[in-house]
């Protein structure tokens, strides 16, 4: 039996500028990997010059939409000075897709601030919010015409967390007290950059919203007398949730935008919200960073979400493998589960994949590999891996084969 997707459906894939582009040099990122001697992003893939190319392989591979971001930190590399290349290039590729067709979904923070802001104690300094807002006037006012959906803020809660209290990212704090501040200082920037979003909009039409990873949380059986699920049921809460409702109550979400990748299982802790439980008694499929893959948490994750009435996008799904066998089988399930879940009246407008191409993985470096286009970095060769014809097809006729 065929699944349809609804009509205008989103089909493509989202990229993210640290990731992809090269040569961030201006980004806090890019002094976390050399103090702690990490593998560092440097040219990366190179697309800040490839982009055209790598929107060619969106528009062959039958997308209809992309999600980019902004390098906060190439627009202000210095607190008061606007680099108005920058600028002009950030305007060539929204036109570039434009030519291509391809819709942009534009986000303005993907984990990565500028270097004086970092020094200036980034989200720990209330100030950051004037910051934020300041470089969104500027963004938003130069690609205005050409862009209908914003996104603030990709995972706030992923960042706070690896941060702030993992302190495996930067700025590599391990408390939850600056955690909480953190968090306070983005969501006042994401409804204060909403506001003004509306505001340079005037009466034409836009859509803002933040990416919102959202997990799959389920308590570990193993030896639980009831406390498992109790830290669990509290990082649920904390950890999927409680951004969302806030800015719902705030009225600053026109949409949701969701990002899944897998579920976790979760142990009590001294923690109130538990912690991850890595053992090896638990049976799922894993993907090459050993995430534990659970179909069903997609599904999950998105039913839940219709408490908010508002449309759903995916604005990240896919997996690192090693076998295309594993990137196909992960795709299809996916989809039938994404069908599935707009069948139970969850109304999803959109997928993207979790790559375009392969990118620089953070503190994993480049060994995982996300794209639908594999990337040879010796000679950054893009080469498209089978399984992307499959979601090709998938795009082309907005339909998908479902049991
Ligand atoms: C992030 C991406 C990252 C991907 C795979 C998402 O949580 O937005 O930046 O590459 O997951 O880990």
């Amino acid at each position: 039996m065929k699944f349809e997707f609804p009509s205008k459906f989103l089909w493509g894939s989202s990229i993210s500028s640290y990731q992809v582009e090269g040569n961030n040099l201006f980004s806090d990122w890019h002094v976390w990997e050399k103090e702690n001697n990490l593998q560092q992003a440097g040219k990366a893939t190179d697309h800040y010059n490839m982009y055209g190319y790598d929107f060619s392989i969106a528009s062959n591979l039958s997308h209809n939409t992309l999600r980019l971001s902004i390098e906060w930190a190439r627009i202000f590399p210095k607190v008061d000075e606007i680099d108005q290349d920058a600028l002009e290039h950030y305007k060539k590729v929204i036109a570039e897709l434009k030519i291509k067709g391809i819709t942009p979904i534009v986000c303005l923070h993907h984990f990565t601030n500028p270097i004086w802001l970092a020094n200036e104690r980034g989200w720990l300094n209330p100030e950051s919010i004037r910051y934020f807002v300041k470089y969104v006037t500027e963004v938003v006012s130069l690609l205005k015409d050409d862009v209908k959906y914003w996104i603030t803020f990709n995972e706030p809660l992923v960042y706070l967390y690896n941060g702030f209290i993992e302190g495996i990212w930067p700025p590599g704090e391990k408390s939850l007290n600056s955690s909480f501040k953190a968090l306070r200082h983005i969501t006042r920037a994401h409804i204060l950059a909403y506001k003004e979003i509306k505001r340079i909009y005037g009466n034409q039409e836009v859509k803002v919203s933040i990416a919102k990873h959202m997990r799959y949380f389920q308590p570990c059986k193993n030896f639980d007398l009831g406390q498992n699920s109790f830290v669990t049921s509290i990082r649920n809460q904390l950890f999927n949730y409680s951004i969302l409702d806030r800015l719902n109550r705030a009225k600053t979400l026109d949409f949701i935008g969701v990002n899944y990748y897998c579920t976790e299982y979760v142990k009590a802790s001294g923690f109130l919200f538990g912690q991850e439980c890595k053992d090896s008694h638990h049976q799922n499929k894993k993907n090459y960073l050993d995430w534990n893959i659970s179909v069903l948490g997609f599904y999950k994750m998105l039913i839940s979400l219709k408490k908010y009435g508002l449309p759903v996008i995916v604005t990240e799904n896919g997996s690192c493998e090693v076998e295309d066998s594993a990137y196909q089988q992960f795709l299809i399930d996916h989809l039938k589960m994404l069908a599935k879940a707009i069948n139970d009246g969850v109304d999803v407008f959109g997928y993207l994949w979790w790559s375009l191409t392969d990118n620089f993985e953070w503190d994993k470096g480049y060994n995982p590999r996300f794209g639908l286009a594999q990337v040879d970095y010796s000679t950054l060769a893009r080469n498209i891996r089978p399984f992307a014809f499959i979601y090709k097809k998938i795009c082309q006729e907005n339909s998908i084969e479902i049991d």
